[in-house]
């Protein structure tokens, strides 16, 4: 098994110092194998968002070291950290980050325009990848007008644009039915299966948390079994 991203003695202190002084995440060590879902389950507040923004290089650690590959990427500049962003990781974050007055392909071009993609050839991609999410009825559509389940398929079409090698999804059926989340699912099975892609998930939904080949539970800041 190849490990795609893993942490060493990994720390998320908040407030440090004051009287609200937390520790989100503590002393996490793990590895995410490459090609597999791992889910990330326990109670509210237990620090599964905290730790998907440190392996999502969004968050920095206090102390640990988060690696892809043999690099570590804790310590590096802004700069350094948030290219590795665009370039290897993909987030599917609440629906709700869509832009409602674009159109679907819009949205999932967006990013390649930021990369300095042309705009006809970021859109064709767009078009192709939400076709292959089912969505070809729906390309013109603006996001305002439609479902929650397609919203979400948007959201994910974006989150892959640029071909990450690990998907970060936390609560990813937070906004949809219990349909549109088994589509979600299998939408990130097949990428899984098809295209190896690695996804790291939190949840506290069973549903959800029965999707991963390998699950891990936190409670509070730990990993724990
Ligand atoms: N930005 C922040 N500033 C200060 N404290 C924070 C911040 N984010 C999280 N915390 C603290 O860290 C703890 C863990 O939060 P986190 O969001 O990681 O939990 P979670 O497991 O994702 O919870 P939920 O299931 O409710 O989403 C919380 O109890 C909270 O007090
Ligand atoms: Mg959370």
């Amino acid at each position: 098994m190849t490990v795609t991203v893993r942490t060493e003695n990994l720390w998320k202190t908040y407030g440090g110092g004051g009287p609200h002084q937390v520790d989100a995440v503590r002393d996490v060590t793990i590895e995410i194998e490459r090609g597999e879902i791992t889910a990330i389950g326990g109670p509210s507040g237990s620090g599964k968002t905290t730790l998907l923004s440190l392996v999502g290089l969004l968050t920095r650690p206090t102390k640990g070291k988060v690696l892809y590959g043999d690099q570590d990427f804790s310590g590096l500049s802004e700069v350094f950290r948030t290219r590795a962003r665009r370039q290897r990781i993909g987030f599917i974050f609440q629906a709700q980050y869509l832009i409602p007055q674009l159109t679907a392909v819009e949205n999932v071009a967006l990013p390649m325009l930021c990369l300095d993609v042309p705009r006809s050839e970021a859109e064709k991609l767009a078009a192709i990848r939400l076709s292959s999410l089912g969505m070809n009825h729906r390309l013109d559509f603006r996001v305002a007008e439609l479902s929650g389940g397609e919203q979400q398929r948007v959201s994910i079409a974006r989150s892959l644009m640029n071909a990450p090698e690990i998907l970060i999804a936390d609560e990813p059926n937070a906004s949809i039915d219990e349909k549109s989340a088994e589509e979600l699912h299998f939408v990130l099975r097949e990428m899984v299966e098809r295209n190896k892609l690695t996804v790291l998930l939190a949840s506290h939904d069973a549903q959800v948390l029965n999707w991963a080949d390998r699950r891990l539970n936190m409670r509070d800041g730990k990993i724990v079994d």
